[in-house]
């Protein structure tokens, strides 16, 4: 106890009182455990009369107890460990649990009370009191922060997975798709290529025929060798669609992953892929402007750049312009936030209906089935911003006005799997 003060003198505070308050709370501690748990369970049952129905009293000791013995080991021994698995325990995430945060929040509550009424009936003075309750109001700060911070980082590592298993599901269901798309794809040519085989093979039958039997004519050898060129040329045209559509297949069946990434100098890189291209268009009315920030530098696989803008090059030549009046494109490459890059290729071509527009990315979306389209460039294009550059694209286009697309993506390399949220 404090001795008594001088009227003129100020109030004792500080070291003293804390120590002499601490020794208190430490006897308190060991010598009230169960005075307290009692207090601290009257005092909850008092305030959640639905506890009384819900949780038989025992039960509720049960907990109180728990959280008694966890802070006491805190404040006797400094030892951690019980409260620590505590909030371990109450933290986990599990739907049904009975336990959650706010039990072990009301729990210190209980806990706090019971050592209120014990001090209360010790008849101890305001200020030991203040001091005490000062103390276990720190002690509560800084485990209610922990487990803030425990219960964080578990919902962090949830939501980093479900991320990524539904990135991964997002994928499947994507091949799925494609898969499907693939098959019946190739089911036309390859259709057609077996009658054209099987015509071709009746044909050698009956030739073989007349010439076993010696009745071989000229005109039924010029009709054979008609017959046989129209069934090998459909045959091979076939099997040559059917062959593109499986290499397209396998462009969009790249594992993303094991592609290989370097620093690159966007600018001059860019330059070169456009140069590389100029035979699809130089010879003809179109051309093809650049405005690029030189000062750029992204750490990914340049490859697929460059299968991007040929892509996009590619579409503008063959969709957006007529042969005869010339075309313009513009490739834009600048800054985009404070680490990230916005490349731009437009071009004032025929533009996309909002039809077009919606199914652009959309696998085997083309207007020009059976003149060399496959409809899975764009789509394509799609996979390699998203997966690989980590990227977004969007499409901004006005029927006779032209088409815009627009790439956005971060200049450091990403982590593959899951985006950082
Ligand atoms: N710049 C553009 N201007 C007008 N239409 C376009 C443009 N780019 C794409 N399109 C339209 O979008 C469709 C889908 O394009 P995408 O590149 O996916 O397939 P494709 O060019 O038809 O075939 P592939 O690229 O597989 O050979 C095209 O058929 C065309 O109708
Ligand atoms: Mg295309």
């Amino acid at each position: 106890m404090t001795a008594p003060q001088d009227p003129e003198e100020p109030p004792v505070t500080g070291a003293p009182l804390r120590e002499e308050a601490r020794a208190l709370l430490l006897s308190l501690l060991q010598e009230e455990r169960e005075a307290i748990v009692n207090a601290g369970t009257d005092w909850i049952i008092r305030r959640s009369p639905d506890l009384q129905g819900r949780r038989p009293r025992d039960e509720t000791v049960m907990l109180v107890q728990r959280e008694f013995d966890a802070y006491r080991d805190l404040i006797v021994d400094g030892d951690p460990s019980r409260r620590d698995s505590f909030i371990e325990f109450t933290t986990t995430f599990r739907a049904s649990s009975e336990f959650r945060i706010s039990t072990l929040l009301r729990g210190f509550l209980c806990f706090k009370r019971g050592v209120e009424a014990v001090m209360q009936a010790r008849s101890l003075s305001a200020e030991l009191s203040l001091e005490i309750v000062g103390t276990l109001d720190e002690l509560y700060f800084e485990t209610s922060s922990r487990m803030v911070d425990v219960y964080a980082d578990k919902l962090l590592a949830v939501l980093e997975s479900t991320q990524a298993q539904l990135m991964q599901r997002e994928k499947m269901a994507a091949l799925g798709g494609l898969v499907a798309g693939v098959a019946h794809e190739i089911n036309t040519p390859m259709g057609v290529a077996v009658t054209a085989a099987s015509l071709l093979h009746d044909s050698v039958v009956a030739l073989g025929r007349d010439f076993d039997g010696g009745q071989l004519r000229k005109s039924s050898l010029a009709t054979f060798l008609r017959d046989a060129r129209e069934a090998a040329d459909l045959t091979l045209g076939n099997l040559r669609r059917a062959s593109e559509l499986v290499t397209s297949f396998k462009k969009i069946a790249v594992d993303q992953s094991h592609t290989t990434r370097r620093k690159v100098s966007l600018g001059p890189y860019l330059r070169e892929v456009v140069s590389s291209l100029g035979p699809l268009y130089k010879r003809g009315p179109h051309r093809l402007d650049l405005v690029i920030d030189d000062s750029l530098t992204a750490e990914l696989d340049p490859g697929v750049l460059s299968q991007i803008l040929t892509n996009l090059v590619q579409n503008a030549l063959v969709h957006a312009f007529a042969d005869d009046s010339p075309g313009v494109m513009l490739l834009l490459l600048q800054r985009h936030g404070d680490d990230g890059a916005e490349l731009a290729f437009s071009d004032d071509g025929r533009g996309l209906s909002e039809v077009e527009k919606r199914r652009l990315f959309e696998p085997f979306f083309t207007t020009r089935r059976g003149a060399g389209g496959s409809g899975l460039g764009m789509h394509i294009v799609h996979s390699l911003v998203t997966q690989s550059l980590h990227g977004r694209i969007t499409v901004d286009s006005t029927l006779g006005e032209g088409t815009t697309l627009r790439i956005c993506f971060p200049l450091r390399a990403q982590i593959t799997g899951a985006a950082p949220i």
